[in-house]
């Protein structure tokens, strides 16, 4: 069948082909290659729908020519053609609902797949400026909702359609001035329903802002839940839930009062008008104006007519929420992905090393849709230059917020420098693609990630070979983490977090460290990696890095100089300026923050050191 050859072509569609200005072009985008089986779907709807209104021909021949008669002979024809319909109709609809909910399947199949593909590859930007709650419920409750829209809204919508149309068109045939008469109520009924569509769209949009923030609040709870403990937070966050749990109740309760003020209403008109049209079809056939038969017919098919109407609100309704939940997806279908691949020229295989800033200066892009690009954010980074040969190691030293993060940030095109240049061996970093760029730098971030799954898979993420055993165990020794590791349950198959076991922090870090050393990058830069540890561990961690940055342009960012002392070079950065930099021994020898910093680091040391000494030979012995 053609149709399903197509269905199955579709699930290669690139979704960003749907943007389009009209919501109903970028829709019917939206379900190509499934396209025909969904207009067989619906056509099987309207012949559902022709065959009930035929019931209405057999009631009226069966009133005039069988029942008023007398006539014995014909009652089971009749009964057979009552059956032959009712199948005919039950059977289509089914088949009908089938073929909906295989094109609504397939095209929500579709969408989350992209959906996932999608947001690996949307920009740091797009991250910092989005709640990870709002996007988790963007990508399972929207898609939810837009699955219901093709296999139970838009298919609701045109068995309504279809089934009022074909019954006023049998009424017409019985009668063209019943028909007219009955109908009156419809443009008026589709009138009401379009306005208080319109208001329902504006308050349920309100009801789902609120509902993600309120997703949000929860998830970043459950995240952060152990600073809310450490800081005996709790109250206030339960007291900061309940308001905004108040607020979603009240419109949740706003959007329950509209379906209280709606149906009755619509009830009202509905029923004026059944009343309304069989008295009046009464009075003609009283009149003798029509036949019996045609007046029971008659009867029959306003019910069939009048009826569905009655949905025409709550399928409006339904849609409306879809369309909401339906823009909050193309949302994110609308961001542009980081072009992984764009590039002028391929990196060269035997990457030296040799990376220098030019006055390099950045500011992180304000997000808002509206204004790519601009930013009315102070800057971060102002007129950076310095030069790292291939294999040096350099140190940044600075107090916190000074944009030692931020500057590394700029070396793999995580965000975009905005002014000045960065060359790596030679060409300005942007020539290159992101993709091979980042195959090239290894970092270890200041709070390292771990997936929830075993230790082996943490530690081979970042290769895209197989790995023999004998490699992960080289690399967890050279970054200190083998012994650890083989003390866990199911030594490497332990898995990290959630299910599994938690990881130390310093662990945690080893971990990251054997990720990066596997992944073998020419360029490393290592955030902070000794931050989170004890003097013990820190020195088990400094020999991990040493083995790691062989031969390596290394990057160090750290707080403590006993770290960075033996670096190549020393950049000391304050408020998004390099203030002095040179090696260890130049920068003790002049007056400025390094030395002060160095002396207020090595007495605090010193002092330490005496406390324990003293503590310890007050010990009674
Ligand atoms: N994603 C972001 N969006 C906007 N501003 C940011 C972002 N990340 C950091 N900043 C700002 O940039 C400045 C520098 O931050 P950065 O994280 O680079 O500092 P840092 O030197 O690494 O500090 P620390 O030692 O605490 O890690 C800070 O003022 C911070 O508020
Ligand atoms: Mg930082």
């Amino acid at each position: 069948m053609a149709f399903l050859t197509g269905a199955l072509r579709g699930q290669d569609l690139n979704l960003h082909v749907i943007r389009a200005r009209s919501r109903v072009r970028s829709i019917w985008r939206f379900v190509h290659g499934y396209r025909s089986l969904y207009l067989v779907a619906l056509l099987l709807l309207a012949v559902a729908a022709l065959a009930r209104s035929s019931f209405a021909w057999v009631i009226k021949t069966f009133t005039d020519d069988v029942l008023l008669p007398g006539n014995y002979d014909r009652i089971p024809l009749m009964g057979l053609y009552f059956l032959g319909l009712a199948a005919a109709a039950g059977l289509l609809t089914f088949l009908g609902g089938r073929l909906a909910a295989q094109t609504a399947e397939g095209v929500t199949r579709r969408l989350r797949v992209f959906l996932y593909d999608h947001l690996q590859h949307l920009p740091f930007a797009y991250h910092d400026r989005m709640q990870t709650g709002d996007l988790i419920q963007r990508s399972s409750s929207d898609v939810e909702e837009i699955r219901r829209l093709f296999a139970e809204h838009l298919m609701g919508l045109s068995r309504i359609v279809s089934m009022s149309s074909m019954a006023f068109v049998a009424m017409w045939q019985l009668s063209p001035r019943l028909a007219l008469v009955s109908a009156i109520v419809i443009p008026i009924s589709v009138g009401v329903s379009f306005g208080f569509w319109s208001y329902l769209a504006r308050i349920y949009d309100l009801f789902q802002d609120q509902e993600a923030r309120l997703s949000s609040l929860l998830q970043e709870n459950i995240y952060g839940a152990r600073v809310v403990r450490a800081f005996a937070r709790e109250q206030y966050e339960i007291a900061k839930f309940e308001r905004e749990n108040a607020i979603l109740l009240n419109r949740g309760r706003n959007v329950v009062r509209f379906h209280n003020v709606f149906w009755p209403s619509m009830d009202l008109i509905l029923a004026s008008q059944m009343v309304g049209s069989t008295l009046f079809g009464a009075w003609m056939a009283i009149d003798g104006q029509i036949s019996m038969g045609t007046y029971v017919a008659f009867t029959g098919l306003l019910g069939l007519m009048v009826g569905p109407v009655r949905h025409l609100g709550r399928i409006f309704a339904f849609i409306t929420q879809s369309l909401v939940s339906y823009e909050r997806v193309l949302a994110i279908i609308n961001e542009d992905r980081e072009p992984l691949d764009a590039g002028l020229v391929d990196m060269p295989q035997e990457l030296a090393g040799d990376v220098r800033f030019e006055d390099v200066s950045f500011i992180y892009p304000e997000g808002t849709q509206d204004r790519p690009g601009e930013s009315t954010l102070p800057g971060v980074l102002h007129g950076i230059s310095f030069h790292a040969e291939p294999g040096q190691v350099i140190a940044i030293l600075g107090p916190t917020g000074s944009g030692k993060t931020s500057m590394m940030n700029l070396l793999p095109r995580f965000y975009a420098y905005t002014g000045g240049r960065i060359l790596l061996d030679g060409r300005e970093l942007t020539e290159y693609p992101r993709r091979q760029l980042r195959r090239h730098i290894g970092v270890v971030q200041q709070e390292p990630f771990l997936f929830s799954r075993s230790i082996r898979e943490n530690i081979t993420y970042g290769t895209f070979r197989k790995v023999s055993e004998a490699e992960i165990v080289a690399a967890a020794e050279a970054a200190n983490i083998h012994e650890s590791i083989l003390d866990m349950p199911r030594g490497y198959d332990t898995v990290v977090g959630e299910q599994g076991v938690t990881l130390s922090g310093g662990q945690r870090q080893r971990v990251a460290i054997a990720r990066t050393i596997l992944k073998d990058p020419r360029i490393l830069i290592l955030d902070d990696a000794t931050s989170a540890v004890d003097t013990s561990t820190e020195k088990a961690i400094r020999e991990a890095l040493r083995n790691l940055m062989r031969n390596r342009t290394t990057f160090v960012i750290a707080h403590r100089i006993s770290s960075i002392a033996s670096a190549d070079r020393i950049l000391v950065l304050d408020q998004g300026r390099i203030v002095q930099t040179g090696t260890h021994e130049e920068l003790v020898a002049q007056a400025g923050t390094y030395r002060d910093v160095f002396r207020l680091q090595t007495s605090i040391e010193a002092e330490l050191q005496a406390d324990i000494q003293s503590t310890l030979e007050a010990q009674p012995a």
